[in-house]
């Protein structure tokens, strides 16, 4: 294993997109930012140097960062962002780890534009459990928004409504054609015919699950979120934000040009969701300019039914070289709903002084000033309590009418966790004000999902269906709209923990909470001492 050393200039640039320019926050100038490529192994030091007005934190999505949440990267949970003017070098080693994963930044809505692919190659000599393809690709799905996107968050948050949808989606940054504007601004991936390439698939959009499509050829998915699967082709390849999937390309078809389409998947009665499609090209070396493109139409964006055979495919790979560890015991058994709500707001004008928020067991999550690791490790009073509640606060019919009440509790609350203790949390939707998919991230940690229905959970005969023997594992899982999901993990990782949905609209809104994972006794079973720059509040 070796030492790599990157450096990430947050600077602005200006970016043409949709026939306008603006003026976007990027690391090294670059839209999708760098890739970053190590191995499982590999000690990553990321200098990064904040050159733009805004406060900046990166978070490296997927990466367990075992003992060194310092490295971690939301901003106020286990840092405070790194000022105008300031760096920070981002210090952690890849530990039982290796697939596709994403960096984005973790403030604001800058991860709209701050984010890119991280590539964790096995050990040197360790194959892919696969044939090895002739060729690797990354592919990182986004959002574009004309207008600048934390005017449209602000704005939102100062309305009380909900704020305005992308103008966009994007393949490696590019939306493809759009009508009136372009029609040749698309990404276009080059291949040679009778070849196998890895397809390295991110989705680093803000606000939308994504399907993904090329027209003629099937793919064969081999991993998600960095851990192993089962492989299995599909058509199309359904993809939360923060989610990744490598899959297997193989160019066996008639030379020639295939469209890729990347289009939202929203399953929700009322909230409509712009259904612009991004396009790329799959382009075999050596077709005819003139040559016509093949035409693929994307899923409906409602086609629950595409979403759920893609989801219920995933299995983890549990072989010999990589058994699932699923914990069978469970120490914490927890209920999480998850949804949103709304509370007065006097100023909120348009929105009839109220406004919309989110909530988990309907506490909506309250950003501290101090980094929470920080008031954590130094004892810091009244910066967090620790009574986040196990179960919501009274049973409802989660999937139902909802409550008279829609108001929700505010609070900075952590679930606390003794090391090495095993957790279950089922996360529940709720159809207060309307059901939605949340993909619920969780950091420091991969759980495995050994549950997931529609309705409402049941306690007594749901667990009895749970797959405890290859469940997939991964960092972020949708919670189907108006459904719930079973998750398992083991808490050996002492720190501060996010956990919050991954559609970054619900995140502002207070979709959030934080585990509290205490230190072992053992030797190695503590967080690390914080580094000497790690930037203050
Ligand atoms: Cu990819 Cu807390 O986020």
């Amino acid at each position: 294993c070796r030492v790599r050393h990157y450096k990430f200039n947050v600077v602005m640039k200006n970016t043409t997109r949709l026939c306008s320019n603006k003026s976007i926050v990027t690391v090294n100038g670059k839209f999708p930012g760098p890739t970053i490529y190590a191995r499982e192994d590999d000690t990553v030091l990321i200098k990064v140097v904040n050159h733009v007005k805004y406060n900046v934190s990166i978070h490296w999505h997927g990466i367990r960062q075992l003992r060194t949440g310092w490295a971690d990267g939301p901003a106020y949970i286990t840092q405070c962002p790194i000022q105008p003017g300031q760096s920070y070098v981002y210090n952690f080693t890849i530990t039982g780890q290796r697939g596709t994963l994403l960096w984005h930044a973790h403030i604001l809505w800058l991860r709209a534009t701050l984010h890119g692919a991280l590539v964790i190659l096995p050990k040197l000599g360790v194959p892919y459990p696969f044939p090895k393809p002739n060729h690797e690709r990354v592919i990182v799905l986004g959002e574009w928004w004309k207008s600048d996107t934390e005017a449209v968050i602000n704005e939102a948050l100062k309305s009380g409504l909900a704020p305005n949808v992308s103008d966009a989606h994007t393949i490696n940054g590019h939306p493809g054609p759009v009508p009136n504007c372009s029609s040749t601004d698309g990404f276009i991936l080059d291949v040679e015919p009778g070849k196998t390439y890895l397809l390295r698939l991110i989705n680093a959009a803000l606000n939308e699950e994504l399907f993904f499509k090329i027209a003629g050829h099937k793919m064969t998915v081999v991993e998600v979120d960095a851990t192993y699967v089962k492989p299995f082709k599909t058509n199309t390849i359904v993809i939360a934000p923060g989610q990744t999937t490598n899959a297997i390309l193989t160019t066996n078809r008639a030379l020639g040009k295939y469209m890729v389409a990347a289009s939202p998947f929203m399953d929700t009665p009322v909230v409509a969701v712009d259904n612009l499609t991004a396009t790329a090209t799959l382009h075999y070396s050596g077709t005819l300019s003139s040559s016509l493109t093949t035409f693929t139409s994307p899923p409906p964006q409602n086609a629950t039914p595409v979403a759920n055979n893609f989801t219920d495919s995933l299995r983890s790979l549990n072989s010999k070289k990589y058994p699932a560890k699923v914990p069978l015991k469970v120490d914490h058994s927890l209920f999480f709903t998850v949804g949103l709500g709304i509370n007065p707001c006097p100023t909120c004008k348009a929105a009839n002084g109220s406004r919309v928020v989110a909530a988990v067991n309907n506490v909506t999550f309250v950003m501290p000033t101090i980094a929470l690791l920080q008031a954590h490790f130094f004892n810091i009073k009244g910066v967090f309590t620790t009574d986040f509640p196990g179960n919501p606060p009274f049973a409802f019919n989660y999937t139902g009418s909802p409550p008279a009440n829609l108001a929700t509790t505010t609070g900075t609350k952590l679930y606390r966790l003794p090391y090495n203790a095993t957790v279950q949390v089922v996360l529940q939707d709720t159809g207060i004000i309307a059901p939605e998919n949340h993909p619920v991230h969780l950091h420091g940690f991969n759980f495995f999902v050994v549950g997931r229905g529609l309705g409402n959970f049941n306690p007594k005969t749901d667990p009895k269906k749970f797959n405890l023997v290859d469940p997939v594992e991964r960092n972020t899982i949708g919670v189907p709209s108006g459904g719930w999901v079973a998750i398992r993990f083991l808490a050996d990782n002492p720190g501060v923990w996010f956990m919050h949905c991954h559609l970054e609209v619900h995140t502002t809104w207070g979709l959030k909470m934080a585990f509290l994972v205490d230190n072992g006794k053992g030797p190695n079973q503590s967080l690390l001492p914080p580094p000497k720059d790690l930037p203050k509040c």
